[in-house]
């Protein structure tokens, strides 16, 4: 039998490098030994996102972006969470088996406390809707960057917590999948490649968008090889070949960006070429997340009857 994989993105603005490389890759090398579940977190990006035509587009966007890079809708389901309702359902159910004090020590929690931001009960409760997004499908692996491990952390404790109460193994433990050498992207300025920092380079960025921000990546003068120019450049180009091309241009910092300019317009114009065919045609990909929504429905619903079961609540 076929392993469930399972991840997904929050429509919160444009794709960046850090995304692809950190999970959307992982789903493409992996779509045709798995059957894949991926979805848009519109839900979770309610908690960000509170106006209609922003999220209406950002939920287009961020389904063009999974088709433009190669995910075959033949073969995966793309679908959007707020097509599934058993998702929030099931999280209130995992609500009432988790206590405030092991959602305070959620990362995403405790920064939002450190910058002493006004926290909704959306995102205190993240970690829930999360856990219920990943339990529904039984996935056994989950690909996500390195900032999502917590979460999957806190999935497996779910289940588990779920399973011990209600006497019941009505769910599996999932596996975050995290590749060590692109587990943190770093964006421009050498910190971790964040929508809120930024500090980004879109996936589907123009020429001159690349250009202008690989212009402006940090460098950092004492060094003969720029650190953060170097990091960005080993995403797309084999490491001998970076090696050489690093040690024959020595110091030459305007050079190593404009070779890195030239290979990231290389990498990205057949994608960008690919996600203007699917922007000619938004009613198939409004078709496309329609079917995938009915198909994840029946694992969900599935699932869900279990946890009913289990829970006495089914007579
Ligand atoms: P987000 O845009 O925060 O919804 O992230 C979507 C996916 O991309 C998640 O699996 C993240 O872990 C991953 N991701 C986001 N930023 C980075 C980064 N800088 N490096 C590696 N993975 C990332
Ligand atoms: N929390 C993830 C992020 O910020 C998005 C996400 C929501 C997700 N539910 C998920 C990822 C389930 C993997 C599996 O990137």
């Amino acid at each position: 039998m076929q392993k469930i994989l399972l991840s997904g993105v929050k429509p919160t603005g444009r794709s960046h490098i850090g995304n692809y490389f950190g999970a959307m890759k992982q789903w493409l090398t992996l779509q045709d030994e798995h059957q894949c579940f991926l979805f848009i977190a519109d839900y979770h990006s309610l908690n960000f996102i509170q106006n209609r035509e922003e999220m209406n587009q950002n939920i287009l966007d961020l389904a063009l972006d999974y088709l433009a890079i190669g995910l075959d809708p033949e073969k995966v389901t793309i679908f959007k969470q707020s097509d599934v309702s058993e998702h929030t359902e099931l999280a209130w159910i995992f609500d009432t088996i988790t206590t405030m004090p092991y959602l305070k020590r959620a990362h995403a929690f405790k920064d939002a406390e450190a910058k002493e931001k006004e926290i909704s009960v959306g995102t205190f409760n993240y970690p829930m809707l999360m856990a219920s997004d990943i339990l529904l499908y039984s996935p056994h692996v989950v690909p996500v960057g390195q900032d999502q491990k917590q979460h999957v952390e806190i999935t497996r404790d779910t289940a588990e917590k779920f399973n011990h109460i209600f006497g019941k193994e009505v769910f599996n433990m999932p596996e975050p999948m995290i590749l060590g050498e692109v587990a943190v992207v770093p964006g421009i300025d050498g910190q971790k490649m964040s929508k809120s920092y930024g500090n980004t380079i879109p996936l589907f960025a123009t020429d001159e968008e690349i250009k202008k921000q690989v212009m402006a990546i940090v460098t950092d003068s004492s060094s003969e090889i720029p650190k953060n120019v170097y990091a960005i450049h080993a995403l797309i180009k084999p490491k001998e070949e970076l090696d050489a091309l690093y040690e024959a241009n020595k110091g030459k910092y305007k050079a190593l960006k404009d070779a890195l300019t030239e290979d990231l317009i290389a990498f990205i114009t057949p994608m960008r070429e690919r996600r203007k065919a699917f922007e000619n045609d938004i009613e198939k990909v409004k078709e496309i997340l329609k079917k995938g929504g009915e198909k994840a429905k029946i694992v969900a619903a599935k699932k869900m009857e279990e946890v009913r079961e289990a829970i006495g609540v089914s007579l």
